[in-house]
């Protein structure tokens, strides 16, 4: 999914220190056979200038909304036409506020406007104006939007504070693009995805769960999204917001992930099974918060039913993937995992690795043997995942 060859991309630049590293940028996509026409903000000129980027494109570079050189004076409409994506890097704290708000005051906000390609943003700033309400405002609504928002992430910036903020690189930025440009694997398949802790309640106000964010089970309905997939994402309680084009389903208990689950589950191609799922609930939660007495408390807890087990055990069911937190023996009991579950493909990993953080690395088992996956960001390892599904799925 890493080919951008022939694709025709707007790379627009504004105007933070970051800019110089869309030189960078350009010259890593017209090496991988992208035609890059790139747009400048008046501010990004202060930073890096037209002639660099007007080299490395190949092409003239356009700052002015009122180019003539721009059929019938209409650039903030045509410059974009024949595009396959937009792609902003670096987009300042203000351009990320003219977007989100709907503003074309510059030749490049209006091109944002008056698009019919995607558009995917590289937010670069220090670290209070990206933490600055207002901007997590924008990015929210950029989100709901559609928008692709790549990064940013932590590290040394230009200021010397540090924090996050920090662009992402130049190739980081190229792979994200790659992937959203894409063959997409899995065009009109229906794909299930549970993500996510369970959360089974003890009394009104404490209960029984665990430590998964759902950062790998809400990266791999992004990657599935982004592969062509029509994605329902059944979801404990996370603070994540679910990506763009996928249906969310609330749930807080096993249970009720079990009925949402088996709701949908005959219809769907694929079920990836990524929640950490309690396998034990209390057998008689109070209706009240309970009070402490002088003596030790016994918690009787009732096996929850195996959700994954059951979709695997349907009669035409889906394609069926497991993920398998271990704390021990990865590879042993990833295996044996497998066969207990009947199920065509395991991704292991290791629970002290993965909960809360934002990388992973990940063994998949299937009937081939093993497949390590590296340590990298969950979104990446997320992609190679569906694609390795992708494969499999024909051969059914
Ligand atoms: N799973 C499930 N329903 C459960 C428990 C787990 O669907 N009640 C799914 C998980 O989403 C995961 C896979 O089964 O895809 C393995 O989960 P894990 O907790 O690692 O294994 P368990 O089957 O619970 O076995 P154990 O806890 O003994 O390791």
């Amino acid at each position: 999914m890493t080919d951008v060859s022939g694709k025709r991309i707007l790379l627009g630049i504004t105007g933070g220190i970051a800019a110089y590293k869309a030189a960078e940028l350009t010259r890593l996509f017209v090496k991988a056979g992208a035609d890059v026409r790139v747009v400048m903000t008046e501010a990004a000129c202060r930073f890096i200038t037209p002639a660099t980027l007007q080299a490395l494109s190949g092409q003239p570079v356009h700052t002015d909304m009122w180019d003539t050189r721009v059929p019938d004076s209409m650039g903030h409409i045509e410059l974009s036409r024949d595009r396959d994506i937009i792609v902003v890097a670096p987009a300042t704290t203000d351009f990320l506020a003219k977007v989100a708000n709907g503003l074309g005051d510059d030749l490049l906000s209006a091109l944002c406007l008056a698009r019919r390609c995607p558009l995917m943003v590289a937010p670069a700033m220090n670290v209070e104006m990206w933490q600055n309400a207002a901007t997590q405002r924008n990015v929210e609504r950029l989100r709901a939007d559609g928008v692709g928002i790549l990064g940013p992430t932590e590290g040394d910036h230009a200021d010397r504070e540090g924090g996050m903020g920090r662009m992402l690189e130049p190739g980081e930025i190229f792979a994200e693009v790659a992937a959203a440009l894409g063959p997409k694997a899995l065009t009109k398949k229906k794909v299930l995805i549970t993500a996510g802790p369970t959360y089974e309640p003890i009394d009104t106000v404490r209960g029984v769960t665990n430590q998964s964010s759902g950062k790998m089970g809400y990266a791999v309905a992004q990657a599935a999204v982004e592969a062509g997939a029509e994605v329902t994402l059944v979801s404990g309680a996370t603070v994540l917001a679910a990506p763009a084009g996928v249906e969310r389903v609330d749930v807080i208990t096993a249970r009720d992930m079990h009925k949402a689950v088996m709701a949908r589950a005959k219809q769907a191609d694929v079920f990836i099974s990524v929640a950490a799922v309690a396998d034990y609930h209390p057998v008689d939660p109070k209706p009240h918060k309970i009070k402490r007495g002088n003596g030790n408390l016994k918690l009787e807890l009732a096996l929850n039913p195996d959700i994954l087990g059951e979709v695997a055990a349907l009669a035409k069911g889906p394609f069926c993937v497991g993920f398998a937190a271990e704390t021990e023996d990865l590879n042993a009991n990833a295996q044996a995992k497998r066969k207990k579950k009947r199920i065509p493909l395991l991704a292991a990993n290791l629970a002290q690795e993965t909960f809360g953080k934002d990388t992973n690395a990940l063994t998949l088992f299937d009937e081939d043997g093993v497949h390590e996956l590296p340590r990298a960001p969950k979104i990446v390892l997320a992609r190679q995942l569906i694609e390795h599904i992708a494969k499999m799925l024909p051969q059914r």
